[in-house]
């Protein structure tokens, strides 16, 4: 097995305060949970932590993600963007955006799925649990857990997660060849930093703007939102990042948490 080269990320990484200090472990219980632990001892801006394996590796609404080492990228970035609550949800958006111009650059077309996954081919190929720490309004740490399906096969994943509503798939089994971790890992951290520089120098609209443009919106979708289930056509996004979803009736539903299920156009 291939271990992640972490002295080669180190020397190529070409950024000026995220990864600046950077953490490697072979195995974690998830980068999220070793992040946040760090980040309450208080972490500098841009503190990365990458794992090869995690144990209890953590997606979105309580799930796991599943991270078996020697394959993909599972990494945190901590940051301290002194916004207020409210700006999070937005700010979090830069790392779909982030995930997917490194995928871009390895030759894929991926597309961001409100409210932070990344799909390549119509699949799922990455996530992002973004967990904050707020002081009264202001955020004074996010946490944004990245997850890549890099060169993980699809039998290992589908043995592993079973039938997805959304179909999970690795960067490897759309492009057809091995994707290199430590490459891939200095595209997105450089493009992570320039897309939080932008958004702190010229605040939400370029990030809704650019988020739009590589989104998959205008599908028809269920949305499982606080225990309901609704369905309609996933139409915008606003300037907080909540996702705007038109229902049958013609009205608009503003969603603030939730899962995005696609169903077939009527
Ligand atoms: C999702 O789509 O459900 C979010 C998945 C986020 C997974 C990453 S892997 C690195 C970081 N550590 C975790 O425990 N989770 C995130």
């Amino acid at each position: 097995m291939e271990m992640f080269d972490i002295k080669a990320l180190r020397k190529c990484l070409n950024t000026r305060f995220i990864g600046r200090e950077l953490q490697y472990w072979p195995e974690v219980d998830s980068t999220n949970a070793m992040a946040r632990r760090l980040a309450a001892e208080w972490a500098v801006e841009g503190t990365v932590v990458v794992a090869e394996a995690q144990s209890k590796g953590r997606g979105r609404a309580g799930k796991p993600w599943y991270s078996p080492p020697g394959l993909n990228l599972y990494l945190s970035v901590i940051l301290h963007p002194a916004v207020e609550v409210q700006k999070a949800a937005l700010l979090t958006l830069i790392s779909s955006l982030a995930i997917a111009d490194a995928i871009d650059a390895e030759g894929g077309q991926a597309q961001v799925k409100w409210p932070n996954d990344v799909l390549l081919a119509d699949r799922k190929v990455a996530g992002v649990l973004a967990e904050l720490q707020a002081l009264g309004e202001r955020v004074e740490t996010l946490v944004l857990g990245i997850g890549v399906n890099m060169n993980v096969s699809q039998d290992s994943l589908d043995q592993a997660l079973g039938k997805t509503a959304w179909g999970a798939t690795s960067l490897k089994e759309v492009l057809g060849r091995e994707i290199d971790r430590v490459a891939f890992a200095v595209t997105l951290l450089e493009s992570l930093e320039r897309r939080y520089d932008r958004f702190r120098a010229s605040g939400r609209k370029a990030i809704v703007q650019e988020w739009k443009a590589q989104s998959c919106l205008g599908q028809r979708a269920r949305i499982i939102e606080r225990g309901r289930s609704i369905e309609g056509i996933t139409e915008d996004i606003d300037e907080s990042g909540c996702l705007l979803v038109r229902l049958d009736d013609g009205s608009l539903l503003h969603v603030s948490e939730g899962e995005i299920l696609p169903l077939p156009h009527r």
